[in-house]
């Protein structure tokens, strides 16, 4: 008992030398308790054995989205042989804290196992549907929302020419989507998509598509926006209107992927513009009711998939490489 009420204690000291800095650094009320929409993080589950890590995404965020493992690449690289560990760390981790899951993502060219590509058409739709049907009746229940289809537009609103595309034609998202909602019927099932955050071909694309699958009675209730912005190219214009337009198909949206990137080294300036730019995004979600999500593609400078994919960009979190909450955090804890 002795050594149990000293472990509790040493633990109790352990958390308060942590966070007793943290407070004094710019932290607000965490996110999660300032909206009533989700607030979410791509999460790597293999970083949650870093403390600051783990603590923060804890306080601050209600929903976690796999930044890689449950992509069709890192489920089943080897035909048959499925590779359930990261994903299920994140499961865990989200029971644990009582977190949702955003599910991403079920059909996507990138990250796409080799071997899906030298399928034949009839085989390449068995496998598809097989793939969307194991993976979500695994996580049945478990799952709030999936990314179904990811990526699927060209800028210019044509069809990515994907393999799904040549080989199955138009047709593959709505089935897409209807294997989905068999398997489980209660998890919400968006197409999720970047640059169409404002109104531009490739939006206005998605837009002529969800609605047509709507009117064929396709199971589709949401568009995710990925909304990975740099401060280099302005804000997307429209980006109020485009939420509106969405909203008024009766669907679901979410921000799912947000960060905003900048031409390193940052300075004050950069980092205002970068405040800025959340800040709209953040504002105009919450502009529509029908925006019930908003989620950052990771959230510490220490972790994010810029600087390796934007050679000389980066810094696109809401906290530092050392945790500390940035302008643009503060920005939309205001
Ligand atoms: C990125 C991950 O963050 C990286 O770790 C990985 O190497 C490549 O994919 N749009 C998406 C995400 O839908 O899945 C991508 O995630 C970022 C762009």
């Amino acid at each position: 008992m002795l050594r149990r009420t000293a472990l509790a204690g040493a633990l109790l000291v352990g958390v308060s030398i942590w966070q007793a800095p943290s407070a004094g650094a710019g932290y607000g009320p965490p996110l999660k308790d300032i909206t009533h929409r989700y607030v979410g993080s791509a999460v790597t589950p293999a970083h949650l054995a870093e403390r600051d890590y783990r603590a923060v995404l804890t306080r601050e965020f209600d929903s976690v989205t796999p930044e890689n493992e449950m992509k069709w690449g890192t489920l089943e690289a080897t035909r048959g042989q499925y590779d359930w560990s990261g994903a299920d760390e994140l499961v865990r981790y989200a029971k644990k804290t009582r977190k949702t899951i955003r599910g991403h993502t079920l059909v996507w060219h990138s990250q796409l196992p080799s071997w899906v590509n030298d399928l034949s058409a009839d085989e390449l739709r068995t496998v598809l549907r097989q793939h969307i049907t194991t993976v979500v009746s695994r996580f049945r229940g478990k799952v709030r929302a999936w990314d179904v289809v990811n990526e699927a537009f060209n800028e210019d609103g044509t069809r990515r020419n994907t393999v799904f595309q040549q080989k199955l034609g138009d047709g593959y998202i709505a089935d897409a989507f209807r294997w989905a909602r068999q398997a489980d019927p209660s998890a919400k099932l968006y197409i999720n998509d970047y640059n169409i955050e404002g109104v531009n071909p490739k939006s206005t694309a998605t837009y002529d598509l969800v609605r047509s699958l709507r009117q064929q009675g396709v199971p589709i209730d949401g568009v995710g926006i990925q909304a990975h912005l740099s401060i280099q190219y302005g804000f997307p214009a429209g980006y109020r209107d485009n939420l509106r337009r969405f909203g008024a198909l009766r669907m679901d949206i979410a921000i799912t992927e947000a960060d905003v990137r900048m031409p390193l080294p940052a300075d004050s300036a950069k980092l205002a513009t970068q405040a800025q730019y959340f800040k709209q995004l953040w504002d105009g979600c919450h502009a529509t009711w029908r925006c019930v999500e908003f989620t950052t593609w990771g959230f510490t400078d220490r972790h994010s998939w810029v600087p390796d994919v934007f050679p000389g960009e980066g810094d696109a979190c809401l906290f530092d490489a050392n945790m500390r909450p940035k302008p643009a955090y503060r920005a939309i804890n205001s």
